[in-house]
Formats: C-alpha cells, sequence, structure tokens
C-alpha cells in the first residue's frame, strides 16, 4: 500500500496534469458515507441563506453553522452581489459531491470559495488554511526571468500590505499591477484575507502565501489559496474592479532605477495576453517598493497531506471526464500540491 502511494505521488509529481476548474480540496477532519443525510442536510440548509448573506455583507463574507457543520464563505473583493451569490450557490451544489466522504471541503472558483467542516474555525485570530495549495501556470516567462523574478515578488509583496495594512477594513483586499517588459506588459495581481483576521494575521498570512509561492518565481501566474488567505498574479487583466496599488517598474531592481529612457512600442501581446487589454484605472498612490528580503523562512510543512494528495487524486480520476476546464488558462497542479499548516486552530 505504501509503494502504491509512493507510485501515485511520483505520478502526480512526473506528469502534472492540467487541473481542472474549479478546486476542490477535499479535506481531513473524518469522513462520513454519501448517505448521510443529517450532515448533507445541514448543509443544504446553509444553502439557502449563506450566499446571500454573503453577497450582502460589506466584507463579501459569512459565516455559519447548522448541526455538526460550520461553513466559511468568501468572494473576491472585487466581485458584485451578484456574481457573488451565485458562486457561492454553485458551491452548494457542487461540493457535497466533488468531496462525497469529507467532513471539510473546499471549493475555490475565481470569484469565490465555499469550505465547510465538522471543526468550528476559530472566529477572529486564525490564519490556518489547512486546505492552501499552489496552482502554477505551466507556461514559464522566458524573455528576462531574473528580473521577472524581482518584479513579480516585489508586486505581491506590495499587493499583500495594501491587502493587510491599506485596505478598507471590511474587505482586506487589494489588487495591484506594474509594467514589466516586451513579454509582459503588465502583470496583475490580487491578494486577500478574510475580513474577520486582523491586520497583522493578515499580513503573516499573505506573506505566508508569498513564501509558499517560491523563487524565483517563473510561472507565468501562478495562486497560493487557503481558507484565510490567497495571493495570485497573472498576465492578463483578469481583475473586475480597480486597481488599488501600482508598483513602480523599478521595483526590485538591484539599484535604483535609471532615468526613464524613451520606452519602445509594445510588443504583440503574448498568446496567454488577451490581445484586448483594457486599462484599469488608477486608484490610490502607487507606490515604490525596494528589493524585498524575501527570507523564505517557509513554514511549510513539507506535503502534510498525504491524505489530501490521495482523495484528490482519487477524486481527479473519478472526474476527469466529468469536469470540463471552463477557462482557457492551463493551470498544473504543483508538484506536489503543497498544503500548507500553519498553526492550525480550531475553537474546540
Ligand atoms: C450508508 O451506506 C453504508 C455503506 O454502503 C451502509 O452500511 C449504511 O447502512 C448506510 N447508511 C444509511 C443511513 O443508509
Ligand atoms: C443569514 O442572515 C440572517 C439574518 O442575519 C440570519 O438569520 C441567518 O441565520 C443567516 N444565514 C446563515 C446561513 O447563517
Ligand atoms: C457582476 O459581475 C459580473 C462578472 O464580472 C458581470 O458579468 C456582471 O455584469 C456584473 N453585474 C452587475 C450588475 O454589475
Ligand atoms: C519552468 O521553469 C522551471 C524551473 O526552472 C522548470 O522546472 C520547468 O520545467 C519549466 N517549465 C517549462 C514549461 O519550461
Ligand atoms: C499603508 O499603510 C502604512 C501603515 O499604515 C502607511 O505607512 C502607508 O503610507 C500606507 N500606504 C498607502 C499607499 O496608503
Ligand atoms: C514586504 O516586504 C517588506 C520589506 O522586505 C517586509 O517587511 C514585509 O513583511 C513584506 N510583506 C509581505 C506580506 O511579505
Amino acid at each position: 500500500m505504501a509503494v502504491m502511494f509512493v507510485a501515485i505521488v511520483a505520478l502526480l509529481v512526473v506528469a502534472p496534469r492540467a487541473a481542472g476548474y474549479p478546486w476542490p480540496v477535499c479535506g481531513s477532519t473524518g469522513s462520513f458515507a454519501a448517505n448521510d443525510s443529517t450532515y448533507l442536510a445541514s448543509i443544504n440548509s446553509m444553502a439557502a441563506t449563506l450566499p446571500r448573506n454573503a453577497s450582502t455583507s460589506p466584507g463579501l463574507y459569512a459565516t455559519a453553522h447548522a448541526g455538526q457543520v460550520w461553513a466559511l464563505a468568501l468572494c473576491r473583493g472585487d466581485a458584485n452581489a451578484t456574481s457573488c451569490s451565485g458562486c457561492l450557490s454553485q458551491g452548494f451544489q457542487d461540493l457535497p459531491s466533488a468531496c462525497a466522504y469529507s467532513k471539510e471541503a473546499t471549493m475555490y472558483y475565481d470569484t469565490c470559495f465555499l469550505h465547510y467542516s465538522n471543526l468550528q474555525l476559530s472566529a477572529s485570530d486564525d490564519t490556518a488554511f489547512s486546505s492552501a495549495f499552489k496552482l502554477p501556470y505551466s507556461a514559464n516567462a522566458t524573455d528576462e526571468p531574473a528580473r521577472f523574478d524581482r518584479v513579480v515578488a516585489a508586486l505581491l509583496n506590495a499587493t499583500a500590505d495594501y491587502a493587510a495594512y491599506n485596505s478598507s477594513g471590511s474587505r482586506l483586499y487589494a489588487s495591484g499591477v506594474v509594467s514589466l517588459d516586451q513579454e509582459f506588459p503588465e502583470m496583475y495581481s490580487w491578494a486577500q484575507c478574510t475580513p474577520d483576521l486582523t491586520r497583522a494575521r493578515c499580513g503573516d498570512c499573505l506573506a505566508s502565501t508569498i513564501q509558499a509561492m517560491g523563487r524565483p518565481l517563473y510561472s507565468v501566474g501562478a495562486r497560493v489559496l487557503g481558507i484565510r488567505c490567497g495571493i495570485r498574479y497573472e498576465s492578463r487583466p483578469f481583475l473586475d474592479g480597480p486597481v488599488m496599488v501600482r508598483v513602480a517598474a523599478g521595483s526590485g531592481d538591484p539599484s535604483p532605477a535609471p532615468a526613464p529612457s524613451p520606452t519602445p512600442a509594445p510588443a504583440p501581446a503574448p498568446a496567454l495576453v488577451p490581445s484586448a487589454v483594457t486599462p484599469l484605472p488608477a486608484v490610490g498612490e502607487g507606490r515604490k517598493y525596494s528589493v524585498p528580503g524575501m527570507v523564505l523562512i517557509i513554514g511549510l510543512a513539507a506535503l502534510a497531506a498525504a491524505n489530501l494528495i490521495a482523495i484528490f487524486f482519487i477524486w481527479r480520476r473519478r472526474q476527469r471526464s466529468a469536469v470540463q476546464v471552463k477557462q482557457p488558462c492551463i493551470y498544473v497542479i504543483s508538484s506536489p500540491i503543497y498544503a500548507i499548516n500553519f498553526s492550525l486552530k480550531y475553537a474546540n
């Protein structure tokens, strides 16, 4: 059995596949038979109101409790109420069957995620995101890889800091952009925490996701998604709202940027970037960032969740034909799926 498991993991590492969207993470706190009608009834009893409650709250965030089930729902900070509640309703439809044997389960979409568990998350101060995982694009930046790494790292850092320390408070959320080079005229970013975290805990949580991204950053886009915070960068303009952080192009360069020389006309957009790139209005002040030290004190619990990988793999096998990739971008599940385990704290 152990040998077989190793073989499965090796396969996952050697032959990463396009990951199906949306992304379920079927969890670790025990399982229930698919026919456990009580547990399912509790989940379904929240389906009617939790999406509406979250989408009408200032933070696009809500928690709920029914029977033995605790649920948590968050929409992306730039989602409108319609897309927020629609996304979460979809979650209630998809998740129980995607994770048919898990009491704890999370489904990540572009616009929202839905999480439920038989354990109650403590409300105010944990940064636990046991089900966090990393999703990089398979394609790499090739023109200026070293600069790509520095500038994107500065973008992620600035976006995370803004989300944690400069956002409105009701939404611990930020979006960012930086102009990079001809290969990637613009890189966009997103960072968000659940709004019940303190700013400091949000900052810690996001710093951990940045560490989990690893260095150097070479994928043309990637996400690290967890239930307490998440971060993402993309070469295409995926944001639905205004850009909050405009990072100076020289950010991350080893020495102060020289006086701008005449810039060449932007090259034709690479394949991943839609040709119709709509400029996003800038809101707030741009910030300059110096080289982040980026000390990799990775609290990355190395591949903790063997069962998570196995369950996910089994789920993938079962769903491979059923789940369609609903977006044009090809993600690979990073090898391996990063299970990030920060001081997992439950209220009971
Ligand atoms: C659920 O399924 C299991 C295994 O198929 C069975 O043993 C059990 O009796 C079922 N429970 C109910 C409530 O139907
Ligand atoms: C939604 O909000 C209403 C009013 O605050 C509350 O009564 C209800 O329990 C909430 N629904 C859930 C699933 O928490
Ligand atoms: C809400 O957002 C979605 C997705 O961005 C968009 O298609 C829709 O038109 C928006 N609806 C409203 C009422 O703004
Ligand atoms: C991307 O770069 C990484 C690290 O250098 C490498 O392992 C991987 O094979 C590259 N992927 C592609 C598609 O070139
Ligand atoms: C963000 O907040 C920090 C600390 O509160 C402050 O020093 C900084 O000026 C703010 N930056 C922006 C762009 O508002
Ligand atoms: C961003 O970089 C600064 C300076 O290196 C660092 O103090 C801060 O913790 C970083 N923020 C995050 C969220 O990593």
